[in-house]
């Protein structure tokens, strides 16, 4: 740990954007959430500072816009040295490590100017961008269901995602289709890699929305690593998917003494108890919501009071339906 501390002070005389004390704890709460070993916690660092930020193409389809918002709401992290203490977090992250080069609904040009955006973004960075996907692509009636540009979203994604250091689905519509793919699938509604199977740097980020804290975390892993973090075959990385939501829950306990919530707002609920028998998915659902949560570390669904739906699980909301169970 000393000599992981010494590298770490030379890391940051070298930097000048960020102190000795801010690389310890980005470092730190990127090692965590990655379920590194501390020791990589100095390869973080060196990406941290290292010049050059990755560019990233946004690519938004048939969705809701919920990761983007997702996306928009990294916000300050509790500090791992100092519990208790928000002061520097993933918003920091994701300004020193990405730069957002093309997104349809937070950018400034549009029309003309917008298409001039996509492509000047491809060839600037041709082979070195991060492709992130929102959204389902529609098949049906040869695509016409979701067209920017004059171009329908499976040309705009085959035209797209051949030219990038990698591609991330980000949600459960650009995963598997997600809601728009439900039945009926009106819209013959799928996923990027029902588009393009042979995609081979393609990572997997599932959810309803996708959390950023893992989209950041793994950006930062290919930055730093020079690869996408180990994944399944769905693409999905270990560091997030391969435990139950189950397993981590602040509720398990109540669950082992057979201590179930039966009733909205009965005394159960209001001191915690298992959501179990109110429908909760979190026995069948694996992400890491339980340990990286939302807004800041705030809170979870489960936490708050709501059964887990299961949003991270293939099809889920045709799989996982009803949501609810009990006096619904
Ligand atoms: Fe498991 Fe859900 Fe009960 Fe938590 S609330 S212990 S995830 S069944
Ligand atoms: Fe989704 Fe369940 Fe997490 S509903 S956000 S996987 S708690």
């Amino acid at each position: 740990m000393a000599s992981q501390v010494n590298t770490i002070n030379k890391i940051a005389a070298s930097s000048s954007r960020l102190n000795r004390r801010e690389i310890l704890k980005l470092s730190g709460l990127l090692a965590a959430i990655l379920a590194l070993p501390v020791e990589y916690g100095t390869h973080l660092a060196k990406a941290l500072v290292s010049a050059g930020r990755v560019p990233v193409v946004w690519l938004e389809f048939q969705g809701c816009t919920g990761d983007s918002e997702s996306f928009l709401r990294a916000s300050p992290y509790p500090d791992p040295l100092q519990p208790g203490v928000t002061d520097l977090g993933i918003v920091d992250l994701l300004l020193d490590a990405i730069s957002v080069e093309y997104h349809e609904t937070l950018m400034a040009p549009s029309g003309a100017n917008s298409e001039k955006s996509l492509s000047d973004a491809i060839a600037n960075y041709y082979g070195q961008y991060v492709l992130v996907v929102e959204g389902s692509i529609p098949q049906g009636n040869n695509g016409v269901y979701c067209v920017i540009g004059g171009r329908t979203a499976v040309s705009r994604l085959q035209e797209v995602a051949p030219s990038a250091l990698a591609t991330i689905a980000v949600g459960a519509c650009a995963v598997d289709g997600g809601l728009s793919a439900a039945a009926p699938n009106l819209t013959g509604a799928v996923g990027v890699k029902d588009v393009l199977p042979g995609l081979t740097n393609y990572l997997a980020l599932p959810g309803c929305p996708a959390n950023v804290v893992n989209l950041v975390a793994s950006i930062v892993y290919l930055k730093t690593f020079g690869q996408l973090p180990d994944r399944d075959s769905a693409g999905k990385p270990y560091f997030a998917y391969s435990h139950e939501i189950h397993e981590n829950c602040e509720r398990k306990p109540f669950y082992e003494q057979e201590k179930f919530v039966r009733t909205w707002g009965d005394s159960g609920h209001r001191q915690g108890w298992c959501l179990k028998e109110m429908g909760c998915k979190g026995p069948d659902t694996h992400n890491n919501c339980p340990i990286v949560k939302w807004n800041a570390q705030t809170n979870w669904p489960v936490g708050a009071g709501h059964p887990c739906v299961g949003c991270a699980e293939p099809h889920f909301w045709d799989n996982m339906t009803p949501f609810y169970a009990g006096d619904d």
